[in-house]
């Protein structure tokens, strides 16, 4: 098999299901998708690792098919990062600009991030990001890439993402004792805002919400940049949860009925419309109507939504999400989450597929392949940030300064 170099890999360790993505960097500079690896994963609760054995297996049985698949043999990995322990809070940090040199160069721009870093910390918890939003110059504030610019006093706002040290080094243990060095850790959101929004919804102001299977993540973008995250801790589980009891039926059972028929609202429904259900203990099959389905499934969404709402008007974000919302996860392949969402903020809303990338595309795209496949694509970034000349456009320079401080806090 041939080893690595240009591929780039990811692995998402998510509480359903674990998944590594192989990507092969073109010449013209995209990313193709040239192998997938999928195991169920059992070893996780909330995002969290509460068994290293389970996870580490899981782990090893997706890494080998997606080197089966891709012909090469993988040794080194970029990690996703979720769970409740995750913080995330902006802070800022302020330089003086020597007199002697005169213009902003990049190690003032490094020096500026680095004091934004809360100094701290509480025990067992580490940085994860350090993320820059925007700069300021003296009196002029608003800047994105001060580089060249003359000043005194060099301003920084960034959002400094934070988890437990614990979890994270359980995380790393495990991808390790399955044979894979760590090229990087990534938040989940992070990578999830890679592989789905645009850099329009990015600038403009963006939710994004992950619905996977035991959480809810939140971030909001604006200006090009994460300002806020949050856990929101209800996921597809809770889904599958209604169902076993209002349809009296088993938790597996219940799952299956979920991706077959998992729909949210009426509309969606062919009138008299039935599905068959087992029963618990028992082989015998009722048919029953769909909508019963809808009357379970709604409410939850509409909770989902209501708690998704909350939280951005707690944290300010109200006004700021012109864009609307992105839907991502596996639970976003519930029939009707979208108008719930639209109902519920009165903006407009999308389900967030994978985006930017070749290869493979029919097989990942879907919104529970967004996390895998923003970590290749950050994976990617990350390695053009040592590399490539800046050019003018914003992004870019926002993407690098993502590679530069995410390689200098691994
Ligand atoms: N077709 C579908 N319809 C409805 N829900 C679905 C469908 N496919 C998957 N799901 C649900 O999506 C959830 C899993 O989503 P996802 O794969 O994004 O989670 P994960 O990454 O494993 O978990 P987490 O991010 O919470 O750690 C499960 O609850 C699953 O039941
Ligand atoms: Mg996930």
């Amino acid at each position: 098999m041939a080893k690595q170099d240009k591929y780039i890999v990811g692995v998402d360790v998510g509480t359903s299901k674990i998944c590594v993505v192989v990507g092969e960097q073109k010449p013209d500079g995209g990313l193709d998708v040239i192998g997938i690896g999928m195991s169920d994963s059992f070893g996780l609760k909330k995002g969290v690792v509460v068994s290293l054995e389970k996870t580490v297996e899981g782990i090893r049985k997706a890494t080998d098919d997606a080197e089966l698949m891709a012909g090469i043999e993988i040794s080194k990995v970029f990690v996703g990062v979720a769970g409740n322990h995750i913080k995330g809070f902006n802070s800022r940090g302020v330089i003086g600009i020597s007199q002697k040199q005169n213009e902003i160069n990049r190690d003032d721009i490094k020096r500026v991030i680095e004091a934004a870093r809360p100094a701290g910390m509480p025990a067992d918890s580490e940085i994860i990001h350090v993320l820059p939003q925007e700069f300021r110059v003296d009196d002029h504030d608003g800047i994105v890439d001060p580089t060249g610019m003359t000043g005194r006093r060099l301003e920084v706002n960034a959002h400094i993402v934070t988890g437990s040290s614990t979890a994270i080094q359980n995380m790393l243990v495990c991808v390790n004792r399955a044979g894979l060095a760590v090229s990087g850790k990534v938040l989940v959101q992070k990578a999830n805002a890679e592989a789905v929004l645009t850099d329009d919804e990015q600038g403009m102001g963006v939710a994004l919400i992950d619905i996977g299977a035991g959480t809810t993540n939140l971030s909001i973008f604006e200006r090009g940049s994460l300002w806020h995250t949050a856990v929101i801790p209800v996921g597809g589980y809770n889904f599958t949860n209604d169902i076993a009891i209002g349809l009296r039926t088993p938790i597996p059972e219940a799952e299956k009925i979920k991706k077959k028929y998992g729909c949210v609202l009426s509309n969606y429904l062919e009138p008299d419309a039935v599905l068959e259900v087992s029963g618990v203990g028992s082989d015998k099959v009722r048919m029953v109507p769909q909508q019963l389905l809808v009357n379970i499934l709604q409410p939850r969404a509409e909770e989902l939504m209501e708690l998704v709402h909350q939280e951005i008007g707690r944290a300010g974000y109200e006004g700021v999400i012109n864009a609307g919302l992105v839907i991502t996860g596996g639970g976003a392949l519930l029939t009707g989450i979208t108008e719930i969402a639209q109902l519920e903020f009165d903006l407009p809303a999308r389900i967030g597929k994978p985006m930017g990338i070749g290869g493979l595309v029919d097989v990942v795209s879907s919104p529970a392949y967004a996390t895998a496949i923003g970590l290749i694509k950050f994976g990617q970034l990350d390695q053009e940030s040592g590399i490539r000349q800046r050019d003018t456009g914003v992004r870019r320079f926002v993407d690098k300064l993502k590679g530069i401080f995410f390689t200098d806090y691994i």
